[in-house]
C-alpha cells in the first residue's frame, strides 16, 4: 500500500481533524499521508512513499479550516488543531480541472497502452470523475514548440535501453522517476530540460539517450512511473504479468525492492 509521502521518524505525535475523524500521527507526517493512514485516499500523481514529495501535480488540494488558500496535502505537514477537508464540490472541482488538462495532452489510446489496467493517470480519472475533456487534443508526437513550429524530434521515442522503453508522449512530467534516480539509486542520470509546455524529462545532456547517459539500469525511474512513458520491454511485447513476487535484490547495496 502506498501512503503518498515517506513515514516521519519524529516521536513528538500531533492530533488534528481530518473529515470529521480525529487522527494522530507523528509531526512533520504530510496531510496526505496522515489522511491515508486513516483510510481517507486524496487523489495524487505526483507523490510515492518511496519518494520525497515534490508538489508538482497538484491534484491532491485540500482546504484547511482559518488558512487561505487549497494547498497541496502531499508538501503540507501536519499540525497540532489543524481542521483539514479533503472532499467538498470546490476540492472535486478543482481536481476534474486539473486532470482534464492532463488528459488534454495525453494519447487516448488506453485500449492498446502498455500501461492499460496499471496506469494511476487512468485511475486517477476515474477517481476524480473525468469522463470529457473540453479542450482540443494535442498531436503528442508533433508537439509545437514556442515558436510554433513543429519538433517530430522532442516527443521521440527512445527505445535504446536493453530493459525499458521511453515514451514522452505519454509522460505527465511528475519527476517520480527523476527523484527515484536521485533518491533511491543515487545516480542523478535524469533530469527535466524546458519550461512549461516544453518540459519533458531527460536521460543526461541533450542528445544522449537512456544508454549513452549515467543511467545504470537499475529500473527505480520505471518502478515510479505512474504512466506507460517508462516500461519494461517484456511488458511491451508481452503484457503486464499476472503475478509478480517483491524481493530485494542482493547484489547491489541500494536495497530498492
Ligand atoms: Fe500532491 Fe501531486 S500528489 S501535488
Amino acid at each position: 500500500r502506498d501512503y503518498g509521502t515517506p513515514a516521519s521518524r519524529s516521536e513528538k505525535q500531533v492530533t488534528l481533524t481530518i473529515d470529521g475523524f480525529e487522527v494522530t500521527v507523528p509531526e512533520g507526517t504530510s496531510i496526505m499521508r496522515a489522511a491515508s493512514l486513516a483510510g481517507i485516499q486524496i487523489p495524487k500523481l505526483c507523490a510515492t512513499d518511496s519518494v520525497e514529495a515534490f508538489g508538482s501535480c497538484r491534484l491532491c488540494l485540500v482546504q484547511i479550516d482559518g488558512r487561505n488558500g487549497t494547498p497541496a496535502s502531499c508538501t503540507t505537514p501536519v499540525a497540532e488543531g489543524l481542521t483539514v477537508h479533503t472532499q467538498n464540490e470546490t476540492l472535486k472541482r478543482l481536481r476534474k480541472g486539473v486532470m482534464e488538462l492532463y488528459i488534454s495532452d495525453h494519447p487516448l489510446d488506453c485500449l492498446t497502452c502498455a500501461a492499460n489496467g496499471d496506469c494511476e493517470l487512468q485511475d486517477m480519472a476515474g477517481a476524480v470523475g473525468l469522463r470529457d475533456v473540453r479542450y482540443d487534443a494535442v498531436d503528442t508526437h508533433f508537439r509545437p514548440r514556442h515558436n510554433g513550429h513543429a519538433n517530430p524530434q522532442y516527443m521521440a521515442k527512445d527505445t535504446s535501453n536493453p530493459y525499458f522503453d521511453y515514451d514522452p508522449s505519454k509522460c505527465i512530467v511528475c519527476s517520480r522517476c527523476v527523484r527515484a534516480c536521485e533518491e533511491v539509486q543515487g545516480t542523478f542520470a535524469l533530469t527535466i530540460q524546458g519550461r512549461g509546455f516544453d518540459s519533458r524529462v531527460s536521460a543526461g545532456m541533450s542528445g544522449d539517450t537512456f544508454l549513452s547517459s549515467d543511467c545504470v539500469s537499475c529500473g527505480a525511474c520505471v518502478q515510479a512511473c505512474p504512466t506507460a512513458t517508462l516500461v519494461e520491454k517484456s511488458v511491451v511485447e508481452i503484457g503486464t504479468p499476472e503475478r509478480s513476487v517483491i524481493t530485494t535484490c542482493a547484489y547491489c547495496g541500494v536495497g530498492c525492492s
